[in-house]
This record gives structure tokens, sequence and C-alpha cells, in this order.
């Protein structure tokens, strides 16, 4: 069921989805302060492996040093070239590509070809930047904000399951990244509705499901609608290999939301999350990726089977992810008119839309500290108790 009775209010200005200053406060008080969901640690499997990408503050290097996962800002403090373009790989030491600078785990700069022609130099005065790396189970979360709460705290009541959906999931099955020129909150605000899917998904998902198996829980850290599970002819044995490995299957589709960008799902016998990257006032990048649970190796079996399955999946989602896509350029273009009818309107079946934005205006008005932000004719449910 939902949780409001009534329609409730657009509170967001257009300007928020395309003006620079918007942005910049965006950026300060939610955007940098958040946990980042950027990897699967089996992306970084040995000693020296390491991924690359931008983000809002610029380009990032993750790798596996010394048996952990840690993050650098991915600029060489001499010239402040990137230290390398690549996307991924694996390098005995973390060394710039440009003039041959080193660097040891913690980023202290450990050696420099030439190092005379740099006297006078403190020794270990240059570094790289470091940034906080925190992991919940396999997946691995980066924080640009050295004073933010740990990522546990911040993904709230929803840690635990999130551990527990993505323990072992550990075939990664999809990964995607699309650039889009729309503003971030325009994927986030799509992602939150089912009110789209008898329009845009009729022809993969079908009709608007109706509000009596739709459930909407809003709390402090985001939102979540569930729908019954898989109940095609594939769920029993979907339910027997997760029983094979000692699990029970989801039942229940979940979608959640932890504010402001991380999108995560529990599907059947695996789990998948989506970021969504600001890359400025009207441009974002979203990162798909989705996994299986594996045995580890003792039930090859099984986990053939669970890779076949997610196979035959994962079509129809990319096409449900594709027609969204194909949409968004759309609406941000009406939004970015300079004339509209009205303010907008969010109806009951988009209500985390509204709580969305409130939580978003709450922390850029600085009145986050009141406690839990009651969005317009929401009830605001706590979510201690959920399973
Ligand atoms: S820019 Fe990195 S070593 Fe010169
Ligand atoms: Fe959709």
């Amino acid at each position: 069921m939902f949780v409001s009775e009534t329609h409730l209010p657009q509170l967001l200005p257009p300007a928020a989805y395309t003006d620079r200053g918007w942005y910049e406060r965006e950026l300060e008080s939610v955007l940098r302060p958040a946990w980042w969901a950027v990897a699967l640690e089996q992306e970084l499997p040995a000693e020296g492996s390491f991924v690359t990408f931008d983000h809002v503050e610029g380009p990032v290097i993750l790798r596996r040093s010394g048996g952990a996962i840690r993050a650098y800002r991915n600029v060489c403090p001499h010239r402040l070239a990137k230290l390398t373009g690549r996307a991924s790989g694996r390098c005995a030491m973390l060394k710039c590509e440009y003039h041959g600078w080193e660097f040891d785990d913690s980023g202290a700069t450990r050696r420099i070809p030439d190092a005379p022609s740099f006297r006078p130099l403190e020794k270990g005065r240059l570094g790289l930047d470091v940034l906080r790396v925190e992991q919940v189970g396999p997946v691995v979360f980066l924080c640009h904000d050295p004073h933010a709460v740990p990522v546990r705290e911040w993904l709230g009541a929803d840690a635990d399951r999130f551990e527990r959906q993505f323990a072992g999931a550990s075939w990664i099955s999809w990964k995607h990244e699309v650039d889009l020129p729309v503003n971030w909150k325009v994927v986030v605000e799509n992602n939150l509705e089912s009110y789209h899917i008898g329009t845009v998904h009729a022809a993969t998902l079908g009709a608007i499901p109706a509000e009596g198996v739709c459930g909407h829980e809003l709390d402090a850290a985001g939102s979540r609608f569930e729908a019954p599970g898989d109940t095609g002819f594939l769920s029993p044995m979907k339910r027997h290999l997760a029983g094979r490995l000692g699990r029970a299957m989801t039942e229940q589709y979940v979608h959640a939301i932890v504010h402001p960008t991380l999108m995560w799902v529990a599907v059947d016998i695996g789990a998948g999350f989506q970021s969504v990257v600001p890359t400025g006032p009207s441009s974002c990048r979203i990162v798909f990726r989705s996994a299986g649970w594996q045995s580890g190796g003792g039930r090859p079996l099984v986990d053939w089977a669970i890779r076949r399955l997610h196979g035959v999946a994962l079509p129809l989602w990319r096409r449900v992810i594709g027609e969204d896509l194909a949409l968004m350029p759309q609406v941000q273009a009406g939004i970015a008119s300079p004339r509209h009818p009205g303010p907008g309107l969010v109806s009951r079946r988009e209500e985390r839309i509204t709580h969305f934005q409130r939580w978003l205006l709450d922390r850029l008005d600085g009145t986050a500290d009141r406690g839990v932000a009651e969005p317009g004719g929401c009830r605001v449910v706590p979510r201690e108790g959920v399973a």
C-alpha cells in the first residue's frame, strides 16, 4: 500500500535540475558527504589490481594493496596529470606514467626520478590525496568527506539486509556505464516511481502494478518499494539452487534507495545496484552492476545454473533500463524549458519522489538535524524491525 492518502507537491523548482549554483550547493551538502558504491571487491582480484573512474570530485584510482582496497585521487602531485588513463589493470606499485614518480600505499611519495632537480624538497611532503573506503560485504564504498559517518551508519537500517543480499554474490553478471545529458535527480526520480510502467515499459513489464500488491516504506535514509517476487515457472529451480547454497531466495522484489543516489535491488539468487554519479548540473553517469550468488567453488553445477539463469533474465532488464534511459533526455528538456504550465505534481504512487525531494531540501536548508523529515502528506515509517 502507499503511505500517502493524497497527491503530493513537486517540491523542487525547475532550476534545481539545471542551475550550476544549485548544483554547487548539492555538491557541498549532499553529494560530498555521501557514500558511493563504486565496485565489487572481485573487480580487484589480486594485489596491485586497480580500477579508475571519474567521480564527483574528479578522477579516482581504486587499488588493492597490502591486502586492503584503498582509494586515491588519480592526480599526481608533480604536474597534476592522472597517474594512469587506463580503466583497469594491475601494477606492482603506484607510479605516475608521465615522469615516473612513485608512491607507497599510504599515498606518500616514495621515489622521484632525478630527485636532486627538485631541491629543496622535504622528504614525504608531496603525496597523493587518500580517500575513504569502506566495504559492506563485497561492495566497495567511497566517500569524499573525511568527516562523514561510517558507511553502515549511512546505510541505516538497510545495512544488514544489504550485506546479506550481496554476500556471496561473487559472479558479476552485468556491468554497464552510461553518460546522460540529464540532471542526476531526473534519473533518481524516474527510479522512484512505478507510475510510468504502463507507458514506458508496456512492452516489457506490462501494466502498472495494482496498489494492493505494492508496498512503500519511507524513512530517514531513503525509501523502498516492495512487490511479490518472481512467480514464474523458474521459481522452484531458483529456490532449489538457493537452498543448495544454504540461502533463502528472495520472495519479495525489493527496490531500495539510500539517498541521495544509491539504488539497490534484491533480485532472485543475486543482487544489483545502480549509482547515479552527477558530472555537472545537467549531466550524470549511471553505473549498473548485478551479481549472482556463487558457492565459492564447492558446487560448480549450482554456480553454472545460477549464471545461466541470470543470463536468461538479463536481456529483459537491459531492455527495461534502455527504455528508461531513452526517455530521460526528453524529461530534462521539458524541465529546462524557460516556461512551464505549473510547478508539477506527484501522485501517491510517486510519493517516494516527494520524500526524496524533502530529504534533499532539508539538507540544502541545513535543517536536517531536526530529525526525520515529514514529507508533505506522508507518514514516515521507522525501519526498525524490517527483516
Ligand atoms: S606528472 Fe606525475 S610524475 Fe610528473
Ligand atoms: Fe522505468
